[in-house]
């Protein structure tokens, strides 16, 4: 980078002085935080007495927060999950406990691809804010001022900070004189372009966007908080790439974009927990207090038997649907038997009701490392055809081929965005699913991430760029990658019963979130 090697005249050195105090200062403060943190920021509401929310079978009205999830999560079968077994997919648990050897083995092998299965080691505890504001070298400091605008509205956000900040005395007169010195050259990042992969997560207390109160439909497998996690650090971080921002989201801008249009999820649990989150974001703008009298009159209507919820202002819907592999899992008779077979040449035969949609974000990865489905033996079909073994890399590319041709025939690029979202890592340490593999003990961040990129990650690249259809990838793998702390672990569900942690899917609030304003950046561009 030449502009980093010009960096030698005077008044930069200076800036990069006032820098060097001003960020060790803000180590103090954050360290002072950190120390002093007692009590939670958000305050949790209690009731939102002018949220009227109707299903399409006819009752509405007025709710406190338990009448509305009670309503909610019984229209959405969410909360009766031995009752899923008529909809696939209808409730985690209920997907889980329907394959739960292969679903058990599906995530304990994708902790073990991964790459991050190193035995877990004790995490280092430190100051977590600084950890990832630590500065290397010259050619950082000078990057890092130009961030220093960012960072100070970030510090700016909450009046707490700034009380932090005010008490630590002299720390307002630093960071000014980065404000004033870097002014001018604090201009809009360019966005375009930017490497979203490549970043950091700094810690900031304005997040998260929604608590588990303001949001009555986070499952409980994610409910994190619900289900007696204490420890509240992991909700607060926000990634933060490193050579652009990424706008905080904004429900009710996000609610505009979306105006008649349907956003669509399709994928295994792990997309049900973003589709989750993003519900629970866009509710926010729905659901905030301080705007009652804006918002009184809108509603969230919910449609029986799918996961479809309406923002009826905005004419706009966004929905679940459960796919595993994204292409069709059948029977077809081996011998004697009827098996199980997965037609990698044909789409999952749901997918007509995901046509139509405006926005669509895929995911397939979890199930591909399941026990029969890396084995590979008579399960992969094709047309009549039982391969009495396939290796799961070959099947898996082949599965993608189908999803993209039918996504190519079926879409219009200038009418429908296609995401499709990387593989999200999982955490198992010291052990796998079954042997006492954990991720309870984290409580922070990881400080690097192992980037192994998994094989399944460059297949999807590789279709998607055969692909007429202009598919933006997702890549949340590195990101999430550092998210150790982000696990439900002992706080999903029936975890602590069964003594199995979940180190795959994530709390809510939490890492999806990100991955959602990511989303959001990209439906903003
Ligand atoms: C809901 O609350 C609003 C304002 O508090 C009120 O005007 C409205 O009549 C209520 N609706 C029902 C069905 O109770
Ligand atoms: C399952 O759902 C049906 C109707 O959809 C209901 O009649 C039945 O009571 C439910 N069973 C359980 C165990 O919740
Ligand atoms: C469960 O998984 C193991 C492999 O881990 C397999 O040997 C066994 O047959 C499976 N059991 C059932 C009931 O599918
Ligand atoms: C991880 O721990 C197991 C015992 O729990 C040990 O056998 C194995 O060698 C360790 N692996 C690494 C990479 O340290
Ligand atoms: C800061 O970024 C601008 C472009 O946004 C660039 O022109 C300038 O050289 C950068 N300054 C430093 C000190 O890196
Ligand atoms: C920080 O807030 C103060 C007052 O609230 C404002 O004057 C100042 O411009 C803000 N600074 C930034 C960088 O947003
Ligand atoms: C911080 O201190 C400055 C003056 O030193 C004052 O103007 C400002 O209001 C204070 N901010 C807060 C949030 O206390
Ligand atoms: C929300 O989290 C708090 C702890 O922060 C917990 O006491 C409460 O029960 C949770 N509420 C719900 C509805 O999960
Ligand atoms: C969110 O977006 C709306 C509509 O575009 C805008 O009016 C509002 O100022 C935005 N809010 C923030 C905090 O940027
Ligand atoms: C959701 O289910 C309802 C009722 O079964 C149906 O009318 C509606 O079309 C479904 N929505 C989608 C997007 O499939
Ligand atoms: C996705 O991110 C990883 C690092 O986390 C990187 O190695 C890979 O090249 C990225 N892929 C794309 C298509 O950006």
């Amino acid at each position: 980078m030449e502009r980093q090697r010009s960096f030698s005249f005077k008044p930069t050195r200076l800036l990069v002085f006032s820098f060097t105090i001003s960020s060790s200062l803000i180590f103090l403060t954050f360290l002072t935080i950190w120390v002093t943190k007692s009590t939670p920021s958000i305050p949790q509401e209690t009731r939102f007495p002018s949220v009227a929310i109707q299903t399409m079978t006819g009752f509405s009205g007025n709710f406190s927060v338990n009448a509305l999830k009670d309503s909610i999560l019984e229209g959405a079968h969410l909360s009766k999950p031995e009752n899923a077994s008529g909809f696939s997919g209808a409730s985690l648990t209920g997907d889980l406990q329907k394959k739960k050897n292969e679903s058990q083995v599906a995530e304990h092998e994708e902790g073990a691809n991964g790459g991050l299965n190193g035995n877990f080691t004790s995490m280092e505890k430190s100051a977590p804010a600084i950890l990832f504001l630590k500065i290397e070298s010259t050619e950082e400091q000078n990057a890092e001022l130009n961030r220093t605008g960012g960072q100070n509205a970030e510090l700016n956000r909450t009046g707490r900070q700034n009380a932090e900040l005010n008490r630590t005395g002299g720390q307002n007169a630093a960071l000014k004189k980065i404000e004033i010195s870097s002014d001018g050259v604090v201009e809009e990042k360019r966005v375009r372009g930017c490497d979203f992969t490549r970043g950091r997560w700094v810690y900031d207390e304005s997040y998260p966007l929604y608590t588990n109160v303001s949001c009555p439909l986070i499952d409980e497998g994610f409910n994190c908080q619900g289900n007696g996690r204490k420890d509240k650090d992991y909700m607060k971080w926000r990634w933060q790439p490193q050579d652009c921002d990424i706008p905080r989201f904004n429900a009710t801008k996000m609610l505009e974009l979306m105006r008649g249009k349907r956003l669509v999820f399709v994928g295994d649990s792990i997309n049900r927990n973003q589709w989750e989150s993003m519900m629970c974001m866009l509710m926010s703008a729905v659901r905030d207090p301080t705007r009652v009298y804006e918002t009184h009159r809108r509603r969230i209507t919910k449609e029986k038997g799918n996961y479809s919820f309406k923002f009826v202002d905005h004419k706009c819907t966004v929905e679940y649907y459960a796919s595993h592999f994204l292409v069709h899992e059948g029977k077809a008779r081996v011998g004697q038997k009827r098996v199980q077979t997965l037609r990698i040449d044909s789409i999952d035969h749901g997918s007509s009701r995901w046509r139509g949609a405006d926005i669509l974000v895929f995911n397939t990865a979890h199930w591909w490392t399941h026990y029969k489905t890396k084995a590979g033996i008579n399960y992969y079909q094709e047309a009549g055809q039982i391969h009495p073994q396939l290796d799961v890399s070959t099947a898996f590319r082949k599965a993608l081929m189908t999803w993209g041709s039918w996504v190519d025939k079926h879409f219009n690029p200038r009418k429908t965005q296609v995401f499709f979202r990387s593989s999200a890592p999982s955490h198992f340490r010291g052990g796998q699913w079954n042997s006492g593999g954990s991720c309870k003990e984290a409580t922070q961040p990881l400080q690097t991430s192992s980037s192994s990129y998994s094989e399944k990650n460059t297949i999807a690249e590789e279709v998607i760029k055969q692909m007429r259809t202009p598919v933006k990838f997702l890549n949340i793998t590195g990101l999430s990658e550092y998210r150790i702390d982000g696990h439900p672990s002992i706080y999903g569900r029936n975890s602590r019963k069964s003594g199995i942690q979940d180190c795959s899917h994530w709390c809510l609030p939490g890492i999806p979130d990100a991955w959602n304003e990511l989303l959001f950046l990209h439906l903003l561009q």
